[in-house]
């Protein structure tokens, strides 16, 4: 029979909400907390503040084995596993920010029944020995620490928990690497077990090797752009060896996030501050850097090298279909470059949350695709939303000023949009 625990999940963002639901639906009890009052407050009124496909049903299904707080102490008092699922971000070196891990970490001297600390937020290596020093500093010798990698990707989020392709566990002691495997009891897909440093680093391998394929792939599609072959035939017939594989060789204006950049930047500085210079990872790096602004340089030569007094419509402005989250997309590249090129920049997208911030605070958004596009010089196709592939497009080429398309996510057809009288771009395909 299953073991039922009393889970404490901290961070109440895409990775601790999925994470929370889950465990409940696996059948332990939850409770959330995060900081962000407004966050905790909507959560506790039965609304979910992000977008995540299955996430709000999964989580009324589950209402009463899950419950949020802000309150840390109450928390952790009756738990006996404590999940840390807060936000690493960035610092101006490239490291990761601990400090709320250490928030946590802070807080665990209330808890009473405590067996196991483990996080889940994307670490540098040799993070859980920090921790451990730490725990064994607060007295805390007697609860055990594990590492536990998520593999998740936003927009399926939630089948990537329940059905995952692995779960890697990387513990100090065999009772505590057996509690995390016995948590996961009804999840579809093998369990890895190793120790606490390899467990941080496949995450941040994994991601960067992700990446690398992406990059790799663009710079594939440059080529083929100087030379006449087209990118998807090539990928495709490469994406045939089983040693290879298909996956994440789709050529485009680059990949964002809240994990490629900020984890292959991780891995990067990681490296160098141990004095190793990670020269693939800082090119596969420079190589996304460069997508959306030689996007930007190709619109430009078409405009008869000026963006200047030109309006441009983007559609999409999240980072990838399926997702509210705009963090590092490239479309952020792409609309400070033509707002700094002069010309005026309007948007569309279905889900991505309302920005106030540069530059989408000096951006138009409009509501259907058609409008954003009436009257423009050039269209982009940032992000590739399927309802793009159903705009009426012979219509769009009449209500833009010119017929200029940059398609940069290849999601329509070469021949069909000049058969339109589209003047129209993509990446590394031939026209
Ligand atoms: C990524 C990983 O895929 C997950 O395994 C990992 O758990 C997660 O990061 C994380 O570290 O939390 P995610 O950031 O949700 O997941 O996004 P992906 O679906 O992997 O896409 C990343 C970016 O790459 C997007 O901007 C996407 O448009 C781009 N991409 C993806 C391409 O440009 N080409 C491709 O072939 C695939």
């Amino acid at each position: 029979m299953m073991e039922k625990h009393r889970i404490a999940v901290f961070g109440a963002g895409y990775i601790g909400l999925v994470t929370g639901a889950c465990f409940a639906k696996l059948g332990h009890d939850v409770v959330v907390r995060d900081i962000q009052k407004e966050r905790v407050e909507i959560l506790q009124n039965g609304g979910v503040p992000i977008y995540e496909a299955g996430l709000a049903e999964l989580i009324a299904e589950n209402a009463d084995r899950l419950r949020f707080t802000l309150d840390a102490e109450e928390a952790v008092r009756d738990s006996d596993v404590v999940y840390v699922c807060v936000d690493t971000p960035s610092t101006l070196s490239g490291d990761a920010d601990l400090s709320r891990i250490w928030q946590v970490i802070d807080t665990l001297g209330e808890a009473r029944h405590l067996a196991a600390v483990v996080v889940k937020s994307t670490v540098p290596v040799g993070t859980g020995a920090r921790v451990r020093a730490a725990m064994d500093q607060a007295g805390l010798q007697h609860v055990g620490y594990a590492s536990n990698p998520e593999f998740t990707a936003e927009g399926q989020a939630v089948r990537d928990f329940l059905q995952p392709d692995r779960v890697v566990i990387g513990a100090d002691d065999s009772r505590t690497a057996k509690l995390v495997a016995q948590l996961h009891e009804g999840v579809g897909g093998p369990v890895v077990e190793m120790d606490v440093p390899s467990a941080e680093m496949v995450k941040l391998a994994a991601n960067a090797l992700l990446a690398t394929k992406i990059s790799f792939t663009n710079e594939i599609a440059t080529v083929c752009e100087a030379t006449g072959a087209d990118v998807e035939q090539v990928v495709h017939a490469v994406g045939l060896d089983h040693r290879l594989g298909p996956h994440y060789m789709k050529a485009g204006v680059g990949w964002g996030g809240s994990c490629f950049p900020k984890d292959s930047r991780a891995l990067r500085a990681m490296a160098s501050n141990s004095g190793y210079s990670f020269q693939m990872l800082s090119s596969v790096i420079e190589v996304n850097d460069l997508q959306p602004r030689r996007a930007v340089q190709r619109l430009k030569d078409e405009l008869d090298g000026t963006l200047r007094d030109r309006t441009i419509a983007l559609l999409g402005i999240t980072f990838k279909p399926g997702t509210d989250d705009v963090r590092e997309a490239p479309s952020t590249i792409l609309a400070s470059r033509l707002l700094a090129e002069g010309a005026a920049v309007r948007c569309w997208d279905p889900l991505a949350r309302p920005l106030a911030t540069a530059p989408w605070s000096s951006a138009t958004r409009y509501a259907t695709p058609l409008e954003a596009m009436t009257g423009v010089d050039a269209v982009v196709i940032v992000t590739d939303w399927p309802e793009l592939r159903d705009v009426d497009w012979d219509q769009a080429a009449a209500v833009m000023a010119r017929p200029l398309m940059f398609d940069g996510r290849n999601l329509l057809e070469p021949q069909r949009m000049g058969s339109l009288g589209f003047t129209y771009m993509s990446v590394g395909r031939r026209t």
